[in-house]
Formats: C-alpha cells, sequence, structure tokens
C-alpha cells in the first residue's frame, strides 16, 4: 500500500487511524447485523403454549392437526365448538364413555367422523387447557431462513449451519490482516521519510514471496519439502477410497428416488416434529431374513388412504403419486384397478462375491439399524448409504464388538455344547479371558462366513 498524497506529511497515529476507522465501522456493523436476527415473536402465554405444543405432539398430533383436519377434526376452535354443548374435558378423557351419555353434540360428532374412535387420553383438566389454548393460538412455524422448502428441512439437524460464521470470522480476520499489513507499510514508510529515502516501491505479493524466499533459502527448502509430502499422503490417502461410496471421506451414495420418500419425517423422533413409525413397520423382514426389504405402496396406504395432504403443496404433490401407483382415486375414496409399481432405486449394493444378513446382525447381534445406516431417522430426508460397506468395515466392527451371549436363544445351544466337552471348556476360557467374545472369535474373520 502506498502513502496517499493527502496523508503526507500527517502525523502516523492520525495516518493509521485514517486508513482503519472505515475498517473498523464496516466490522461493527457487521457485528451488530449478525446479531439483530435472534429475537423472535412470542404467543401471549409462552409458557402455556410451549406445554401444550409438547402435548399435542406427544399425544394428539397422530390424528389431529391444530388448523386442518386429519384423521380427526381440526382441533383450533374446539372448545367454542363445545362450550354449552358438552363437557369437553370428560371428552377428551374418554370419549367412548362420554358418548354412553347421548350428549347430542357428541353423537352427532362421532357419526360426522365415520364413527373412528378417539382413544382415551390420559390428561389432566390443566393439561388439556394447555392443549386447547396452543390449539387455539397456534401459528404455523415461519420458514426458516435459507431453507428452499419446507418439506426438505423438517426435524433436520442444520448440521451446516455453522459455516457462515466461519465465514464471517474469516473475513474479519482478512480485514485486520490486511489493515495491519497497511500498519506496517505506513509505519516502514514513516521511518524511510524521517531517514529522508523515498517510500518503498509496490510490490505485488507474487513477487514479495519471490524475494523472501530467495533471502531464506533453507527454510523455503524445507516447507516445500513439506508441501510436496503432504500432497503425496493426501494423494495416497484418496487412493483407497476411489470407487467407494459412504463413510467419512466421500460423499454419500443418496440417488434420485421415484418418490420423495422422507425418512425423517416417517421415522424421526415426535419431539421434533416427526412421527415416529417404527422401521420395521416398513423394513419388516430386517429380523427374519437376509434383506430388510422394501415396503409395498400398500403399506403406505395403510396411513395415506386417510392422509391426503403434506406439509407442503410439493409433499401433497408426492403423496399424489403413490395414489397413481396403486391405482386410487382420492375423489371418488375407490380403487380403480390401475397399478403402476414404484421402481424405488436400491441405495445399497453389495458385490455378489459378499454374503450379508440382516437377521444374523439384527435379530442375533442386537445392533441397531443406525449403526450402519447412520441418523436416517434425524438428518436424512432421503436415504443415502452412510457407511463405506467395505469389507474393512466389516472386518473392524467383527474385530472390536462383542456378541451379546446373555439371554441370546441364538447361543444357548452353543454356549451348552461348548461347555459339554473339555475341549469346549478350554476354547470358551480362552474366548473370555478379556471377559468378553469378539464377532471375530467366533469365526467373523473367516473368508467363506463373508464369500460364497
Ligand atoms: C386415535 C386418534 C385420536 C387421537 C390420538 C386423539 N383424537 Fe381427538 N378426535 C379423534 C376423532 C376421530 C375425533 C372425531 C370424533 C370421533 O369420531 O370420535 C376427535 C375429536 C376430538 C375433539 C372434538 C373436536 C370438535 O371439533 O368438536 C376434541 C376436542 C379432541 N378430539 C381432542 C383431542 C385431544 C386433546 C387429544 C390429545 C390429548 C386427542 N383428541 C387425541 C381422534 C383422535
Ligand atoms: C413408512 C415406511 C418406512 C419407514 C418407517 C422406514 N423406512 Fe426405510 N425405506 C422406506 C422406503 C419406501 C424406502 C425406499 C426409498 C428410499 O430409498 O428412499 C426405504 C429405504 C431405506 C433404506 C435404503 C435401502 C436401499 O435401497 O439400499 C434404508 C437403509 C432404510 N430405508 C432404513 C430405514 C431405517 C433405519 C428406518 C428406521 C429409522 C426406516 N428405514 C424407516 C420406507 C420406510
Ligand atoms: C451390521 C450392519 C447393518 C445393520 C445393523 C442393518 N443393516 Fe441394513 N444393510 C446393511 C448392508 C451391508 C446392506 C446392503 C446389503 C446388500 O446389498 O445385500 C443393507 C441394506 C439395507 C436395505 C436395502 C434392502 C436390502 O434388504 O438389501 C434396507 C431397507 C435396510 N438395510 C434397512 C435396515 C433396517 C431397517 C435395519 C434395522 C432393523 C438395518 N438395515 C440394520 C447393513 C446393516
Ligand atoms: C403410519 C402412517 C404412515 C405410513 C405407513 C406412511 N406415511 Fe407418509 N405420511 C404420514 C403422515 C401422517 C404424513 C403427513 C405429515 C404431516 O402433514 O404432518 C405423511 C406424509 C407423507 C409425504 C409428504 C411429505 C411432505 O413433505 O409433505 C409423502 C411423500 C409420504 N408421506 C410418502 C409415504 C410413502 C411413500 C409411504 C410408504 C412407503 C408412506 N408415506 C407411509 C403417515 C404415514
Ligand atoms: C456395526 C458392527 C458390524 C458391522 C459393520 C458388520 N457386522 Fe457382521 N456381525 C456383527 C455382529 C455383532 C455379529 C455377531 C452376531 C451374532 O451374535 O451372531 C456379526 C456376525 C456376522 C456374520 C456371522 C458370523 C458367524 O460367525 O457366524 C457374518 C457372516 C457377518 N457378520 C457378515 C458381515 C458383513 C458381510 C458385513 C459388511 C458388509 C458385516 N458383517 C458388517 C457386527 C457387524
Ligand atoms: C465380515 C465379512 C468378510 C470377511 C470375513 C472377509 N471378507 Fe472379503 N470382502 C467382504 C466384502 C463386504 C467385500 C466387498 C468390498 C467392496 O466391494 O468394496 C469383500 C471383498 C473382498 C475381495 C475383493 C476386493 C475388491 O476390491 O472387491 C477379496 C479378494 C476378498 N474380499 C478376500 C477375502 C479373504 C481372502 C478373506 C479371508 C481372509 C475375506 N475376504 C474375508 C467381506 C468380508
Amino acid at each position: 500500500m502506498d502513502v496517499p498524497p493527502k496523508m503526507l506529511g500527517m502525523p502516523l497515529v492520525a495516518r493509521i487511524s485514517e486508513r482503519s476507522t472505515g475498517l473498523l465501522y464496516a466490522t461493527l456493523a457487521a457485528v451488530l447485523f449478525l446479531f439483530s436476527g435472534i429475537a423472535h415473536a412470542q404467543p401471549a402465554d409462552a409458557a402455556l403454549y410451549a406445554t401444550g405444543e409438547k402435548l399435542f405432539k406427544g399425544n394428539c398430533a397422530s390424528c389431529h392437526k391444530p388448523d386442518k383436519d386429519l384423521t380427526g377434526p381440526a382441533m383450533k376452535g374446539a372448545r367454542a365448538r363445545w362450550d354449552v354443548k358438552g363437557d369437553i374435558y370428560a371428552w377428551v378423557k374418554n370419549s367412548s364413555a362420554y358418548l354412553k351419555t347421548g350428549n347430542p353434540y357428541a353423537t352427532e360428532l362421532f357419526a360426522k367422523w365415520n364413527k373412528s374412535v378417539m382413544t382415551a387420553q390420559a390428561l389432566s383438566n390443566e393439561e388439556i387447557d394447555a392443549v386447547l389454548y396452543y390449539a387455539d393460538n397456534y401459528a404455523p412455524p415461519p420458514p426458516k431462513p435459507g431453507a428452499v422448502d419446507a418439506s426438505a428441512s423438517t426435524g433436520t439437524n442444520d448440521e451446516g449451519s455453522n459455516w457462515p460464521w466461519l465465514v464471517v470470522i474469516a473475513l474479519l480476520l482478512l480485514v485486520v490482516g490486511i489493515s495491519l499489513s497497511g500498519v506496517r507499510t505506513s509505519l516502514d514508510n514513516a521511518v524511510r521519510e524521517a531517514e529522508g529515502k523515498e517510500p518503498l516501491p509496490d510490490m505485488t505479493t507474487g513477487q514479495k514471496f519471490r524475494q523472501w524466499a530467495w533471502n531464506n533459502k533453507a527454510f523455503a527448502t524445507i516447507l516445500g519439502l513439506f508441501v510436496v509430502v503432504f500432497i503425496t499422503l493426501k494423494l495416497w490417502d484418496a487412493a483407497w477410497v476411489v470407487g467407494v461410496y459412504g463413510g467419512d471421506e466421500v460423499p454419500h451414495y443418496k440417488p434420485e428416488q421415484p418418490i420423495l420418500f422422507n425418512h425423517t419425517l416417517h421415522a424421526g423422533k415426535v419431539e421434533a416434529g416427526n412421527l415416529a413409525i417404527n422401521c420395521q413397520y416398513c423394513h419388516s423382514s430386517a429380523e427374519k431374513s437376509k434383506h430388510a426389504g422394501i415396503p409395498s405402496t400398500n403399506v403406505c396406504m395403510n396411513c395415506h388412504q386417510a392422509v391426503a395432504e403434506g406439509r407442503s403443496p410439493e409433499g401433497t404433490k408426492e403423496i399424489a403419486k403413490i395414489y397413481a401407483a396403486v391405482g386410487w382415486d382420492p375423489a371418488t375414496l375407490k380403487y380403480t384397478g390401475r397399478t403402476e409399481p414404484v421402481k424405488w432405486v436400491k441405495v445399497h449394493n453389495l458385490p455378489d462375491h459378499a454374503y450379508f444378513n440382516h437377521a444374523q446382525h439384527v435379530a442375533v447381534g442386537k445392533l441397531e439399524c443406525q449403526e450402519c445406516h447412520g441418523p436416517i431417522d434425524e438428518k436424512m430426508d432421503v436415504a443415502e448409504q452412510w457407511a463405506p460397506l467395505t469389507m474393512g468395515w466389516c472386518i473392524n466392527c467383527h474385530n472390536t464388538k462383542d456378541v451379546k451371549m446373555a439371554g441370546n436363544g441364538y447361543y444357548d445351544e452353543v454356549m451348552a455344547r461348548l461347555e459339554e466337552t473339555d475341549m469346549g471348556h478350554a476354547e470358551l476360557k480362552k474366548y473370555l479371558e478379556d471377559e468378553k467374545i469378539s464377532v471375530r472369535e467366533l469365526g467373523g474373520w473367516e473368508c467363506a462366513k463373508c464369500h460364497y
């Protein structure tokens, strides 16, 4: 940086502040801007609303929505509808018992909703008040800033939300760096000016670097070597994962599916606003057979015969694709007989020469699906291949995981036989030296167990 004419002859401190105040204000403005978006609007009684929301999501959300009909009517305004016509508390606590009192409003309501039974709810009057308060004051959550479509971000943890901060910090550091280097040039030039010399010539960064390297040859050589070694190691690492999907180092395979089926929404936790459907409701053969299986669209229809609306217009369109596939006419509520199977794209693909069995791992090994498939119920709107599925991945786990023997029917027989003979007993003792039996000790590293 060279000194603008109007600054020549200014005292040093004034010169520095002249250069830096603009930057200082810009920095302050950026920080203020970042903190400004934090305040939110709250309903009148935020605590009651929050209690009601929690109770609603935990007990009622599977059949009710605050503002729309689902299996049961929209709950907004229910208190007003019941005002003088009946006892809403008694209804919620046990609707079947209340129907027996012959209350006309309740009887009519029951008939209107095709006699679907509302399950008895073990709530106190105060809790019911909270739920009704929540429903009456319900406001749909504002779309998250930056989210393109609400359905895509429902219930997911924004792991990436730190990066804007990192960018801001990097920018601030850059600003400080630039102003400091400006200060340094000013100081150098001030000294030269005091000594009566010309100000330093302006050099590009490249020129500066070359000059520095020339003056510090030994250091520059070592630095160069480090760079070469670093790049070689990185290339070596990269070679290991060529053709591998999933794991920590490479992208997870995540093909586009014919219907945008959202795992997080269906299988995720209730507290995060999701439906918490058990994995095996849909992947029902995971416990019993080699394959976990993909559910047929008839399984979807168990619920979607009643649920035609998604959380957004896009979601509703996706549900319409299920109807097209099973041949269901939502207008007449009848099957048309014209079906068209959904062609899901398979995400996980082991090579033919490797054998993997779900029942062995889920029913016998008692592993959670998430150990191999990752947080599919927390942040995978679309199913993706989480683990690398390499041989190293399989045998690493077999090396460290212990077999759950106690109370495991599958192993009672094996244990009994080992204890029968002296040789078996000795073997068992050897296995149990470290007080556990790893999968490897039982043969989890034998080639033929995994290769045909
Ligand atoms: C298993 C499904 C189901 C659950 C769970 C459920 N409801 Fe219902 N609810 C219904 C149905 C269906 C109706 C309509 C009447 C009928 O057919 O029994 C209804 C009706 C109502 C009504 C009357 C609405 C009106 O328009 O007058 C209220 C109030 C109500 N439910 C409150 C609750 C509350 C509060 C909870 C949670 C604590 C809850 N319900 C949980 C199915 C359910
Ligand atoms: C409501 C039904 C449903 C539930 C509940 C469900 N899934 Fe799925 N799952 C599907 C459908 C449909 C597909 C195929 C479409 C896709 O890959 O996204 C699938 C695909 C998958 C795949 C990828 C399969 C492949 O092609 O390799 C995995 C892994 C998976 N599910 C695991 C789980 C786990 C773990 C859970 C529980 C946390 C779960 N699923 C809950 C319906 C369901
Ligand atoms: C020990 C690791 C492991 C566990 C635990 C596990 N899976 Fe898998 N899963 C795999 C592997 C490996 C594949 C690929 C299999 C193949 O291509 O033959 C797979 C494939 C799948 C598929 C694709 C269809 C199929 O059957 O090949 C689905 C769906 C699936 N898993 C769901 C589940 C569910 C649901 C659970 C929990 C009940 C579960 N998995 C538990 C490793 C595991
Ligand atoms: C146990 C009940 C149940 C099953 C089984 C089920 N769903 Fe759903 N699904 C729902 C409910 C309830 C909603 C609406 C959620 C809401 O609006 O809060 C929904 C929403 C959806 C949406 C819209 C999502 C959005 O972002 O708006 C799609 C698409 C969908 N389901 C597809 C499927 C497919 C495909 C299957 C079968 C593999 C399936 N569902 C099985 C209950 C179910
Ligand atoms: C997260 C840990 C884990 C991963 C990953 C894993 N396994 Fe396993 N595996 C186990 C456990 C635990 C058992 C023991 C189950 C039991 O008690 O029999 C087992 C048992 C087996 C067995 C039966 C071994 C025997 O001695 O009978 C085979 C075969 C097997 N796994 C294949 C595979 C393959 C192939 C892969 C990779 C695609 C794989 N496993 C990945 C944990 C894992
Ligand atoms: C726990 C299961 C397991 C055991 C035990 C196992 N393998 Fe593998 N092996 C696999 C899987 C899974 C793959 C496929 C990996 C892939 O596609 O990247 C594989 C791949 C291979 C390949 C092909 C490599 C490639 O790049 O496709 C060879 C060769 C092989 N295994 C040899 C062996 C030998 C020899 C043994 C015994 C010392 C053995 N395996 C034991 C699971 C196993």
